[in-house]
């Protein structure tokens, strides 16, 4: 059987894929994508990346934040990491090209919610795009093998060691093995098992549930992150730095609401204390008639929004036909990013060795129950150096596995997947995603309880059912999106469970995490971490403690 042979693959070509292949010096290295690179969801981060560059910013005064605004669920120790590395990475990424945006020469730094420093360096509000493509000519200039268009269906383990990894290829439908000494997960978030989210298609959460089908255990996969300012009707991202630069939210009766709910940090609180602020005047009937508020950038001006937010004004214009210079933006809360993800500590290690993770797919946690944003960013570019560099380090003292274990999962998984593209009647894969994704909007999302969580998951578990009658009428080879859809759909059920198992035994109220039953934080039974592991037997529930240094857990109060 002909197999593909490299020392470490990485599975995922957006920012944390590609900092992670960059780190490996040594050994032969590929990336395997779902889409082009440049295609990945990273291109999409707006408002910027978070560093204390300034003369008076301190990486402890980041740290410190940002465990606070985790609601101290955050493993202190992997926060220093990240935030004492964070200025060091941002200069490099200036160094090989990025156009952040200046003021006084210097990279240009905005506030953004939850932090005490304006300490969020951006290009205009499109970061995300600037460092992605700095970084896809970094792996270019690098001669980084790419293997584009490859749907990773298996994590291929043995003996507690990782062995490589089975491969779909989307444009011509091969099932092909690659055998590695080390695989990085780098495959990004699962937002799309929502209806309103801010993700592109592609963040179905799929990298999650292979690692979680090969036994690794996910974490806090009950704090979803819901993003205050999408644009009503589309839920495309308004950027967190539109407030950062001044602008602020209204109610249908005009007031500044945020006064109510932050009296000191206002618009800029967190955005878990923001997104609950913005839903509950909208379920307390002070929003616009379908359910949003009003962002107001008028009052800073057609320059400023001209220069620093484009690409938001755009979007506005594009999609909703409103100028952003003249009028105000209807926004409400959707779905924006995952704290939960392939349990790995500080170095990316997970369970299995040989197997590391980065990026948003992994909960490393330094994001704890929470995110600030412009953390994300950071995290991509941090944890892929130190992934990619332990996978070098492993790979160094580790042979190859024999190729027969690879070959076996490719037999597997060609029987499976043939198997799908057998049948000819059952019921279309949409179908039941649809009503995942209803159920995960209407029952699981900022505001919840047991009895809507027990509903979700039950609901859940009828849809996990009836995907074993899932049928694709695309029998073809080339771009078969279909199949890749249905296949990605198990993916998603599994997820979506292990959010709802994880929220119902959460009997308390945590950063993103907000039971109406429970209201307040309890940490004497909960400052901890939820593990959820897949058995034969069906999911299987463990806590770990949180990593507390030096910040002992207070009240939040903003
Ligand atoms: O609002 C934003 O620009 C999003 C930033 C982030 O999620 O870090």
């Amino acid at each position: 059987m002909s197999m593909f042979r490299h020392d470490i693959i990485i599975v995922g070509g957006g920012l944390a894929g590609l900092r992670a292949a960059l780190a490996i010096k040594g050994a032969d290295v590929a990336v395997i994508s779902r889409v082009h690179p440049l295609r990945s969801h990273s291109v999409a981060a707006q408002g910027g990346i978070n560093a204390a560059l300034g003369k008076n910013d301190k990486w402890e005064d980041h740290a410190f934040d940002t465990i606070k605004g985790s609601d101290y669920l955050a493993d202190q120790d992997a926060v220093e990491v990240l935030c004492k590395d964070a200025p060091a990475r941002v200069n490099e990424m200036e160094q090989w090209g990025t156009l952040f945006s200046r003021v006084g020469g210097l990279i240009a730094q905005r506030p953004f919610g939850g932090a005490g420093y304006p300490r969020t360096a951006y290009a205009e509000d499109r970061t995300g795009h600037a460092l992605l493509h700095t970084m896809y000519e970094q792996a270019l200039k690098n001669g980084i093998k790419l293997y584009e268009e490859w749907l990773v269906t298996r994590l291929v383990a043995n003996n507690g060691r990782c062995s490589g990894v089975v491969g779909y290829n989307i444009a011509d439908g091969r099932i092909e093995g690659f055998l590695a000494r080390a695989v990085i997960f780098a495959t990004g978030g699962y937002g799309r098992i929502y209806r309103r989210s801010t993700n592109s298609i592609i963040n179905t959460g799929f990298g999650c549930a292979v690692a979680y089908r090969s036994g690794v255990a996910l974490s806090d996969m009950e704090f979803v992150q819901f993003h205050p300012t999408t644009l009503y009707g589309t839920n495309i991202l308004i950027t967190e730095g539109a407030r950062g630069e001044g602008g602020f939210l209204k109610n249908k009766l005009g007031e500044r609401f945020m006064a109510r709910y932050s009296p000191h940090l206002l618009d800029l609180a967190p955005r878990d204390i923001v997104a609950r602020a913005i839903q509950t005047e909208i379920n307390e009937g002070r929003g616009f008639e379908g359910g949003y508020v009003h962002l107001e950038l008028m009052h800073i001006g057609e320059r400023n929004i001209k220069e620093r937010l484009p690409g938001i004004r755009q979007i506005a214009m594009d999609f909703a036909n409103i100028d952003p210079i003249g009028e105000p933006i209807p926004i409400q809360p959707a779905q924006h990013y995952s704290m939960g993800g392939i349990a790995s500590n500080k170095n990316c290690e997970t369970s299995i060795a040989g197997f590391y993770v980065c990026g948003e797919c992994s909960c490393i946690s330094v994001h704890g129950a929470n995110r600030l944003g412009g953390n994300s960013l950071l995290e991509t570019i941090v944890f892929g150096k130190i992934a990619g560099e332990n996978a070098a380090k492993f790979v160094n003292k580790t042979d190859f596995d024999t190729a027969d274990i690879v070959e076996k999962a490719v037999c597997e998984e060609s029987q499976r997947i043939l198997a799908l593209l057998g049948k000819n009647e059952g019921e279309a894969f949409f179908k039941i995603r649809d009503e995942l994704k209803v159920v995960m909007d209407e029952k699981v999302g900022i505001f919840r309880d047991k009895e809507n969580l027990k509903a979700a998951l039950d609901k859940i578990r009828e849809l996990k059912t009836r995907y074993l009658n899932v049928y694709v009428r695309n029998k073809g080879a080339i771009f078969n999106q279909e199949l890749v859809n249905a296949l990605e759909l198990e993916g998603m059920l599994d997820i979506a469970e292990t959010i709802c198992i994880g929220a119902i035994e959460r009997k308390e109220s945590r950063g993103s995490h907000f039971r109406l039953d429970y209201p307040e934080r309890d940490d004497s039974n909960w400052l901890r971490h939820t593990l959820v592991t897949y058995t034969t037997e069906g999911a299987r529930i463990d806590y770990k403690p949180v990593n507390i240094t030096i910040y002992e857990p207070k009240r939040r109060e903003y």
